[in-house]
């Protein structure tokens, strides 16, 4: 496989990124996924400029423009043949000469772009539903960004997977109970029979999918309303929606032993997704 590292095509079996690489070493950087249809990169724009806010956050210097990401990225499907796929897009503060804590705020950063086939789903969960269990968030207070240390993620990922469940629905507490945060690679929304009700972005991250769907329904009237969603409230909930740039809108059908239906709001929405992309992917 081709991949592109620091201004390189290079092939992914030979060595590429520095042991002192703060990515490496820390876990100091970024990251962000993107899928590609037909040479379309879509929604490039929300999720670089949700990167470069990160990047400039936490002082790591934004390498490429959003025109140079979008020919690599185009350049290595071409040269993977990939026609459809992840766009995996990877940004480090840069490399270190021994490690230490300690970094000067002159680094050259480590700028990674990898093409993949998209990971394999069942397709069969957008017509059955999905399931997800509940984890707790483990996590720091920095999720509003996509950083690399994403070990709390793969872990939680891993439980709900290891029981059969598709996903973590996280929580945290605070003195009024336990409430939702978001999944281990996704985010939820919920509908309560009146109006869609999303968890604040609060330390969670802005999912780019979470925007255009919540943007969807404000367009089609629908009331919107963004708190703190508690675990004891979900018994009352009609639907729990998944939503992620690899899983679009999900309708999710059992959280724990709690059933839900897969509701009118989820087709609704999945559909309006459907179009928005359909007509992201008709603008060459
Ligand atoms: N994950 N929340 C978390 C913690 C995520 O990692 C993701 C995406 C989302 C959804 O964001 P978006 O709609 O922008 O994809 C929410 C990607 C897909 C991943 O890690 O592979």
């Amino acid at each position: 496989m081709y991949i592109f590292v620091n201004g390189k095509i290079l092939d992914s079996e030979l060595p590429a990124v520095k042991v002192f690489d703060r990515g490496m070493v820390f876990g100091d950087g970024l990251y962000d996924v993107i899928k590609f249809q037909d040479g379309n990169f879509i929604f490039l724009e929300d999720h670089i400029e949700r990167m470069k806010k990160s990047a400039n956050f936490f002082g790591i210097k934004f390498p490429y423009t959003l025109e140079e990401i979008f020919e690599i990225g185009q350049k290595l499907s071409t040269m993977n043949n990939l026609k459809d796929g992840e766009l995996y897009l990877q940004l480090t503060r840069g490399v270190d000469v021994i490690r230490d804590h300690i970094f000067e705020d002159d680094y050259e950063p480590t700028f990674i772009e990898i093409v993949q086939p998209v990971r394999k789903m069942n397709p069969e969960i957008w017509q059955v539903g999905g399931k997800v269990l509940l984890h707790p968030d483990l996590r720091h207070k920095f999720c509003e960004h996509k950083t690399t240390d994403l070990l709390p993620n793969v872990l939680a990922k891993k439980y709900a997977r290891s029981k059969g469940a598709y996903e973590a629905l996280m929580f945290r507490e605070d003195e009024n109970g336990k409430y939702v945060t978001e999944g281990a690679s996704s985010s939820y929304i919920f509908f309560d029979g009146e109006k869609i009700v999303a968890p604040k972005i609060e330390n969670i991250l802005p999912g780019i999918t979470r925007m255009k769907v919540l943007w969807l329904a404000k367009e089609m009237d629908m009331e919107i309303e963004e708190r703190r969603v508690y675990l004891d409230e979900l018994i009352k909930m009609k639907e729990v929606i998944l939503l992620s740039t690899l899983s679009r809108v999900l309708p999710i059908v059992k959280v724990e032993n709690l059933e839900f239906k897969k509701g009118e709001i989820a087709r609704k929405l999945d559909m309006a997704f459907k179009d928005l992309l359909s007509s992201h992917l008709s603008i060459k």
